[in-house]
């Protein structure tokens, strides 16, 4: 930020001021691994952090696990462990991800915390003071089996428009119409099987219809923040947010908030309220003020800044800037909840909200809970490089709210073709001469023309100011055209025709300088994205570590190695097929036959609602044939009944002849999430059982007489 006083004698111009920020990501579900959804917006906050920090601001970046509501709780309930003890499993899994893609928050908490209970029911109690609660009384369906209040998704029904079966309790997926679950012919609930009944109870409203709050989130959501001048919201986000405070009639647009459920619930208790407990949403927000204060009560961040200050006085301090990053299915609570709760609650409002796009995996779309068929820990398992993911998704993002597609050639042509091929190469190449020629000496390049002439300077200031407005796709932009820029300098200076003549050292010394110089620049620009490339590069340089406000002339580089590996298209490809690919028999352990071995183990417990839940149907398989390139695999054709045939790949090639198939009535997995896979989309997955007791893959058949599309009960 340029700060400019205008005093009657003079202009004062400040270099930029160093700033005080804390930024958080969303709170992931604590009931659910991460996907490469997840590792997106980390990556995003985390270069986006590595950026501030190299600019000498004061960054506070935490994160923690969004552990309550129904969900989870029913999962746990499922399992058969307490909600604390599925939470803390999830969260085990945590560090997992985020050292290995070198994401580095500074704390990780969980809204299952004594900080969040206070901070949650203290921010509660002054907005009750403030007027701003009330509570009425509402019906909903309630499940009399399980004795609770039946979420929207937890009730299903025949669809009252078009007759369809089983759907869900907010809306058809057959003939897409929406509506309320009261309005479902025979609902039953998802849990029991029970037929929910209407049942009357009393639930705590935030009055988001208030004038007061319509009034500041008019205001807020147009607004800037203080320190900056930037929107609190990006144009898109901006647009929303008007829409949702609907023109004339924002009070009736909005409406006001439920903000409680009843008992059971794993959640906060609502303070003088028995048997109530706070919505997740509610308490999810907070989530962020309990992490940030676990962090400044463990003395931490005291010790990152060195100053003695509280997490009170940290977040009232005007000085300290609030930025939320987040994906866009989250905007409405963070533009219109978050903010109001906060500012009734009398603490400072959020500076900037920072929605991104959704990740697609080869256009396809993945759904929150399940991810999609990359799995992050499977990329780190198979040795792939986590900052050529982190290059990749720099590579796509920009600062709008555009969803980004992770496109194997795509990121394969990138990784290797741009950063290893145009910015690495610049390193080996200059290292080459200077090393075989100068004994690793180089010549300051200041004065050099050639230098001058790159352009560095220039170029660096834009790609910080694009580093900085989150324009990361505009910046890795930039720096490949000077990485280009400088390979064609080199290449048309010939050097390795320079090197064999006695006279032309002193050029060839120059063209290796100015070259490594150039190195030296894009390794600062990239180094929040390539945080460990950076760090290797800067070992070779002999320079330590880069900062934008000086860089270092070389003098004399370390011995070069190799910095970065390119991908390899097998690591790629098992990136993609693995693992189950397509069958649950591709999946499962091999033990050669005679030897003795025991039984693989049972498969925790599962309730009658869990094997509702997969849904197993009768498939004739119409064609088989084996996939090219590929010896696991057969490509089916399955008619399951729908008036059209499904695909599905399954890894059972080494047991069946294709054409024996072809006929043959067999089971599958019918509402299994498609899969893409190098080959094709898989559709589903037959069945098949190996193991242990005796060699080889057997596909199951159902008896004649069933017909395609029969569900298997
Ligand atoms: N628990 C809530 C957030 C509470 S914040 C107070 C939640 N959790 S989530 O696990 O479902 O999502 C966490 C974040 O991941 C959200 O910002 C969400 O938008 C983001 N993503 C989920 N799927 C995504 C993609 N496919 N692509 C990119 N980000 C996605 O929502
Ligand atoms: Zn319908």
């Amino acid at each position: 930020m340029l700060l400019i006083w205008h005093s009657p004698v003079t202009t004062l111009i400040c270099t930029p001021m160093a700033r005080t920020l804390f930024v958080t990501t969303a709170l992931p579900y604590a009931n659910g691994s991460f996907h490469v959804g997840h590792m997106m917006e980390y990556i995003q906050a985390d270069i986006w952090v590595r950026f501030m920090r190299m600019q000498g601001h004061t960054v506070h970046f935490v994160c923690a696990d969004d552990a309550h509501g129904a969900p989870i709780m029913l999962r746990a309930e499922s399992e058969g462990v307490t909600p604390q003890e599925l939470v803390a499993r999830i969260a085990a899994e945590r560090p997992r991800y985020l050292h290995g893609f070198h994401i580095e928050f500074d704390h990780w908490h969980s809204t299952d915390s004594p900080e969040n209970v206070l901070l949650s029911q203290s921010i509660y109690r002054t907005l009750r003071e403030a007027g701003l609660i009330e509570t009425k009384t509402i019906e909903q369906f309630f499940d009399p089996v399980k004795a609770m209040f039946l979420p929207d998704r937890y009730i299903k029904g025949e669809c009252p428009n078009c007759h369809a079966k089983d759907q869900n309790g907010d809306s058809c997926e057959v003939c897409g119409t929406v509506y309320a679950p009261t309005e479902l012919i025979s609902p039953y609930s998802a849990l029991s099987g029970a037929t929910p009944v209407l049942k009357a109870a009393e639930h705590y409203f935030f009055r988001l219809s208030d004038a007061r709050c319509v009034a500041f989130l008019k205001d807020w959501t147009l607004g800037s923040a203080p320190h900056t001048g930037l929107p609190h919201l990006q144009p898109e986000a901006r647009n929303k947010a008007s829409e949702w405070l609907g023109g004339s009639d924002a009070a009736a647009a909005l409406g006001d908030w439920d903000i409680s459920r009843d008992a059971p619930y794993f959640g906060i208790p609502i303070p003088d309220a028995p048997g109530k407990y706070f919505y997740v949403w509610l308490d999810a927000p907070v989530g962020y003020l309990a992490a940030l204060k676990s962090y400044f009560d463990s003395g931490r961040a005291q010790e990152r800044t060195g100053t003695t200050q509280t997490f009170d006085e940290f977040m009232a301090d005007p000085a300290t800037e609030q930025i939320h990053f987040i994906g866009k299915d989250i905007i409405y609570f963070h533009t219109l909840f978050w903010p109001a709760m906060l500012k009734f609650s009398g603490r400072k409002v959020p500076d900037q909200i920072n929605v991104h796009g959704f990740i697609t995996v080869s256009g396809d779309k993945m759904s929150k809970s399940r991810g999609t068929g990359i799995s992050p820990l499977r990329y780190l398992e198979l040795g792939m490089n986590p900052e050529w993911f982190r290059y990749y998704i720099a590579a796509k993002l920009n600062a709008r709210i555009e969803d980004i597609d992770f496109n194997p050639e795509d990121f394969v042509a990138r990784v290797n073709s741009d950063l290893i091929g145009k910015y690495v190469n610049i390193a080996s190449r200059a290292a080459t001469f200077l090393a075989r020629h100068f004994e690793g000496a180089v010549l300051p390049v200041a004065d050099s023309a050639d230098w001058q002439q790159l352009g560095a300077a220039a170029v660096g200031a834009e790609v910080r100011a694009a580093l900085e407005a989150r324009d990361f796709a505009r910046a890795v932009r930039l720096a490949m055209a000077f990485a280009d820029a400088t390979n064609q300098y080199f290449d048309a200076q010939k050097p390795w025709e320079l090197a064999r003549s006695e006279t032309q050292r002193a050029r060839l010394h120059e063209i290796a300088s100015v070259s490594v110089h150039a190195f030296q620049s894009l390794t600062l620009w990239l180094k929040p994205i390539l945080p460990e490339l950076a760090r290797a590069a800067e070992g070779f340089m002999g320079c330590g570590p880069l900062s934008w406000t000086s860089l270092p002339t070389l003098t004399r580089l370390n011995a070069y190695e190799h910095l970065m590996t390119r991908v390899d298209a097998k690591q790629m490809n098992a990136l993609l097929e693995a693992p189950a690919a397509g069958s649950a028999a591709s999946a499962a352990p091999r033990t050669p036959a005679g030897q003795p071995s025991p039984a693989t183990p049972l498969a925790p417990e599962i309730s009658i609602d869990d094997f509702m839940k997969v849904d197993l149907r009768v498939a004739r398989i119409v064609a088989a044939r084996p996939v090219a390139g590929s010896d696991k695999l057969l490509e089916l054709t399955l008619d399951v009944g729908e008036g059209t045939l499904r695909t599905v790949f399954s890894g059972i090639r080494s047991a069946y002849d294709p054409e024996s198939l072809v006929g043959r009535l067999t089971v599958v997995v019918a509402n299994l999430a498609p899969r893409k896979m190098k080959f094709g989309l898989s559709e589903g997955m037959v069945l098949a059982a190996s193991g242990p007791e005796a060699a080889g893959l057997y596909l199951l058949q159902a008896d004649s007489g069933a017909a395609p599309g029969m569900r298997l009960t």
